[in-house]
């Protein structure tokens, strides 16, 4: 295993963290930040901008920048939250081929693993750069609430962004894990709230001697900052259209203005009481250009926003119940996410647990420590700490009249197995069809069916006297495999998969495979801009050079080297990397005859 790398890739936010002597540290990246924007940009050139610079390209190119696909990460266009999400979106979200949603971006459909594993290749650069070697492995943490096709999608970003995906660990337990750790793993029942930027997690865990085991989760993966950033820019856009007659809807420009001013005001909020939004020269009517110039208290904030912090209450509700806890049993309460900075939000965090929140960590930066720590424990340089996670959603089959037969039942610890007999229902049927879903409701069509399976070669029998067993495995990753054996012959059974949702592995490798001459193109534009300052240098020396010592060399020499040199200067421009090493090779030749003749006589001189 080569050098691994802890991720939190995040819905706003993405932080890579590694163990150093055993303790997990947080690397900046190249502009001195410990957390990077999830932004992709792509400009008209074709270059891809990540990070910062994408967020600085956003407000003049927000058709061409995303932001937040985490919430399209395994989901399909229809889903009413993505349907929701593209009606505001300032860049274009599609069905793809398989009609998962896809970004458009420069005429061109991407997957939302792929953007993400941008990011991620982001990520490992990062901590390539910082370590000077090259980055193998990764843990990356998900929301404890993602289902199977949510964390199938990051795995496979993962291995887009040439990583080895040691471990898929929930953000949560990620978080418990770095909390526990830091308190030399103290017994006790913590609650983990995690509200980020487009996620809402609650875990409940309990830490025993070293072991950290999972006794509830619960969340919604389509509640975070994002919806309270609507809000506000709701609110100011109709304050606009009142004050000024003008509707914003489809100035993209002009909304992101307002985007980012929302975001901006929202966390000005959490520390003081009121805070102003001004934005000159916003649109233009028949009375001249129109200004946006106002005042958001926090009071008018937090009635905007209520409901969302409430709606977190109901999982926590539901986790405390599925763990057979009462918040009094409850020793701390963790706030991880940028969103938990909201004094609303830690108020009613407090008065439903009835505790004080927890202040030692960093609610940015825990999850990726978290992340690496499970790398160490992978890697065995972290000893004596044991980690059961559980799986987060009920995994079942569709039985007659598309009812839901739960096998595996949510906050089962991980991993797990558990089999299902079926049988046929004619006479000779060859074959058997087994929808797999997961959800907690009871009709399969209101849960998320991941795949279709299709057990094959049944040999000629009266209908009901096959026996085929599946087994379903959830691995530590909370990510499923099945597997069948015909219970009569005792043989294995062929099941062929049809997921519902993802890439096939020729998407992924056809993608990787583009990555790579994205990143032979990026090499290829250093290569040149290197040679370009190199020829720039030459050409400025041997210039200096000509006019000062034109004596020391014969008139043949002198005119041998300005040939080279107005060659050179030909050739400075050209995106031919050949063309323009080679010139400046036959520059770099030539000129040298100034310095042979120059160090001969200064050695003569010395002599
Ligand atoms: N001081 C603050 N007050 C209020 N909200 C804040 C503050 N600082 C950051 N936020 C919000 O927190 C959110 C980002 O949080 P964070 O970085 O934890 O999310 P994330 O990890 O990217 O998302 P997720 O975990 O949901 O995938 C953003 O919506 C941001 O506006
Ligand atoms: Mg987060």
């Amino acid at each position: 295993m080569g050098r691994l790398i802890g991720i939190d890739l995040g819905t706003t936010n993405s932080c890579v963290s590694i163990m150093q002597d055993d303790t997990p540290i947080v690397i900046p990246n190249s502009e001195g930040s410990r957390t990077t924007p999830s932004m992709v940009s792509i400009t008209e050139a074709g270059e891809r901008l990540v990070g910062q610079l994408a967020k600085r390209a956003h407000v003049a190119n927000p058709k061409h920048t995303i932001f937040a696909v985490k919430r399209l990460m395994g989901r399909k266009f229809l889903d009413a939250d993505v349907q929701k999400m593209a009606k505001s979106s300032p860049y274009d979200i599609v069905g793809g081929g398989n009609g998962d949603a896809c970004v458009r971006i420069r005429n061109k459909e991407m997957s939302a693993t792929e953007v993400s594993s941008i990011i991620l290749e982001t990520l490992k650069k990062v901590a390539e750069e910082y370590l000077g070697e090259a980055v193998t492995d990764a843990v990356i943490t998900v929301p404890a609430y993602f289902d199977d096709a949510q964390r199938q999608a990051t795995r496979d970003a993962g291995k887009i962004a040439g990583l080895e995906v040691q471990r898929i660990v929930n953000e949560p337990t990620a978080a418990a894990l770095a909390y526990g750790v830091q308190n030399e793993g103290k017994d006790e029942v913590i609650a983990v709230y995690d509200l980020g930027g487009g996620t809402f997690d609650i875990s409940i865990l309990e830490i025993s001697m070293g072991m950290f085991q999972v006794r509830a989760t619960n969340g919604d993966t389509f509640l975070g900052g994002e919806d309270f950033d609507v809000r506000l820019v709701d609110f100011l856009r109709d304050q606009f259209k009142e004050q000024t007659g003008i509707d914003l809807a489809g100035d993209n420009m002009a909304l992101q203005r307002i985007k980012e001013a929302a975001e901006k005001a929202k966390m000005e909020l959490s520390a003081v009481k009121e805070t102003d939004i001004n934005l000159p020269f916003l649109a233009v009517n028949n009375n001249g250009p129109q200004h946006l110039v106002t005042t958001i208290t926090r009071k008018e904030f937090e009635d905007l926003t209520r409901d969302l912090v409430e709606r977190t209450l109901e999982p926590c509700r539901a986790a405390l119940t599925d763990a057979s806890l009462t918040t009094k049993e409850i020793d701390h309460v963790l706030l991880v996410g940028g969103q938990t900075r909201m004094p609303l939000v830690q108020s009613m965090v407090s008065d439903f647990f009835g505790l004080k929140p927890y202040k030692g960590i960093n609610p940015d930066e825990v999850v990726a420590m978290g992340a690496c720590i499970q790398g160490g424990i992978i890697e065995g340089s972290v000893e004596d700490i044991l980690l059961l996670d559980v799986v987060p959603l009920s995994i079942g089959v569709e039985t007659a009249g598309g009812i839901f037969a739960r096998i595996i039942n949510k906050n089962t610890p991980i991993p797990t197995r558990k089999g299902m007999v079926f049988t046929t229902a004619v006479d000779n049927q060859p074959f058997v069809n087994i929808r797999v879903c997961q959800g907690e409701r009871e009709m399969v069509e209101d849960n998320k069916v991941l795949a279709t399976f299709q057990l094959q070669g049944i040999p000629p029998a009266p209908r009901g006297l096959p026996q085929i067993e599946v087994s379903f495995e959830v691995d530590a990753n909370g990510i499923l495999s099945c597997s069948a054996r015909d219970l009569g012959t005792g043989r294995e059974q062929r099941v062929q998969v049809t997921p519902n949702y993802g890439l096939t592995e020729e998407d992924i490798e056809r993608i990787q495979t583009e990555s790579q001459l994205f990143a032979d193109e990026d090499r290829q534009k250093r290569e040149i801009a290197e040679l370009r300052n190199k020829a720039e240098t030459l050409i400025y020396t041997t210039e200096r050079a000509i006019e000062e010592y034109s004596d020391i060399l014969e008139e043949g020499e002198i005119a041998e080297i300005k040939a080279d040199l107005v060659w050179c200067k030909g050739k400075v421009d050209s995106t031919d990397v050949e063309a323009l090493r080679d010139a400046v090779m036959r520059l770099e030749t030539s000129a040298h005859l100034f310095s042979e003749v120059l160090y001969r006589d200064f050695l003569d001189k010395e002599e």
